[in-house]
């Protein structure tokens, strides 16, 4: 080989080696989809699953629906209410101690997941409930969520996309037009700046700054989103009313945003940072009330005094360590309470109402994976769950 060739080679190479090194630090130039998401712990480092050993039934359900997807599950044990002493409870003893047997139950196994996280140093884990369900589409699903909520977690120049479109209010931006000059994130690919992503819930609203909810009102839109049921079908529970979002927005379309009044703890994500702040306010400072209730004030910034007449100097300055918890949510949800058949008797549904016990079926998820377990096992193609419904005549 001529000299100037093997020269030439050498520089490649060594330009190759100094692009791989340094591309963490580099703008991307694209907000790609990242690729560790679809490694069977959806980009997280664990998942954790809640079961009670004594539910061996939704053990089974849910390992099952695991191997189905490609997911690997770390099971955690549920804590029965009647193993948790009223003198561990933190908190007002007058509150605490007033809780059932069952909140302190979930409580306690919610906080034993937490302690784990950091007590294992665990950067990112998804923790969910024994009877979530999702779309066999979930990880790509989720590479579509983790683009988007890159625009809250994923500061560039010290500021994230929400934060710069939060002045006026009431912004929003489809995925395709976020800005494209977000830094890589280090940590986790959702981002290196969050506390929770709140995957699944049976309930959340859009960010209202007029009720002077602190978190920011702005959203990602994804339209054309195919797992998305159609409007009618957008509902926890078929007796409830249709979710703000079928009003708001066109057919099959997901909206991402900063988590307001979400309940139901079906499948949550804690990054080091969040399972910290956790664990020392609802393991070690106040126990009031359920699990997902607690969480739910804590996203919105209830338990931050964060007004700019509270005694903290130069808030402006330090506003990014200041700025409150940052917990990013998704609609509809991407994990969903299933609803089997064969319980005892009715079961009354998360928000209330009932659900007939003679029907199976998982709110907002077209392709569940609950419903097609036999299909799947057999090898045979999902079916879908929430058709479109067909254009009416004199619509
Ligand atoms: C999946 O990717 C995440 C982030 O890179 C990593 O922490 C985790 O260990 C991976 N999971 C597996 C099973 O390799
Ligand atoms: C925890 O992990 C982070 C990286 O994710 C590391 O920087 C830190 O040193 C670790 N802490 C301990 C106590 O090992």
């Amino acid at each position: 080989m001529p000299r100037h060739r093997i020269a030439a080679t050498l520089l490649v190479a060594v330009i190759t080696v100094f692009l791989c090194f340094r591309t963490p630090d580099w703008p991307s130039a694209f907000n790609k989809p990242a690729r560790e998401i679809l490694n069977s712990t959806l980009g997280f480092q664990h998942i954790f699953a809640i079961n009670l050993p004594a539910r061996t039934d939704r053990r089974d359900a849910l390992a099952l629906a695991a191997a189905l997807t490609g997911l690997d599950i770390t099971w955690t044990s549920g804590v029965a209410g009647q193993d948790v002493h009223d003198r561990v409870l933190p908190g007002d003893p007058s509150v605490s101690r007033q809780l059932s047997f069952g909140k302190r139950g979930s409580w306690r196994a919610h906080m034993n997941v937490l302690q784990r996280i950091v007590d294992e140093n665990i950067t990112s884990a998804l923790i969910i409930e024994d009877d979530a369900d999702w779309d066999v589409r979930l990880k790509s699903q989720m590479q579509v969520f983790s683009q988007a909520a890159k625009a809250f977690t994923q500061p560039s120049n010290g500021q994230t996309v929400a934060e710069k479109h939060s002045d006026p209010p009431g912004q929003e931006l489809p995925l395709n037009q976020l800005p494209p000059h977000m830094r890589k994130p280090r940590l986790t690919p959702y981002g290196d700046n969050w506390d929770v992503l709140w995957l699944g819930h049976c309930g959340t609203s859009f960010p209202d700054p007029s009720t002077g909810n602190i978190v920011p009102s702005f959203r990602v839109t994804i339209r054309d989103d195919e797992t998305v049921p159609y409007s009618k079908h957008l509902q926890p529970h078929p007796f409830a009313l249709e979710d703000a979002l079928s009003e708001a927005y066109p057919p099959h379309t997901r909206v991402v945003h900063a988590s307001s009044g979400s309940i139901c703890t079906q499948a949550y994500a804690v990054s080091q940072q969040g399972a910290r702040k956790l664990l020392w306010q609802f393991g070690i400072q106040s126990l009031t009330t359920q699990w997902d209730l607690m969480l739910r004030d804590w996203c919105d910034g209830l338990y931050d005094d964060l007004s700019p007449d509270s005694d903290t100097p130069h808030i402006e300055q330090y506003s990014n360590q200041l700025r409150g918890p940052v917990c990013i949510t998704t609609q509809p949800p991407l994990f969903s309470h299933h609803y089997g058949k064969g319980a005892a008797s009715d079961i009354t549904a998360p928000g209330g109402g009932y659900v007939s016990k003679n029907k199976e079926m998982t709110p907002y998820i077209r392709l569940s994976v609950r419903l097609n377990m036999e299909r799947l096992v057999k090898g045979q193609e999902p079916t879908e769950q929430w058709k479109d419904d067909e254009p009416q005549l004199n619509e």
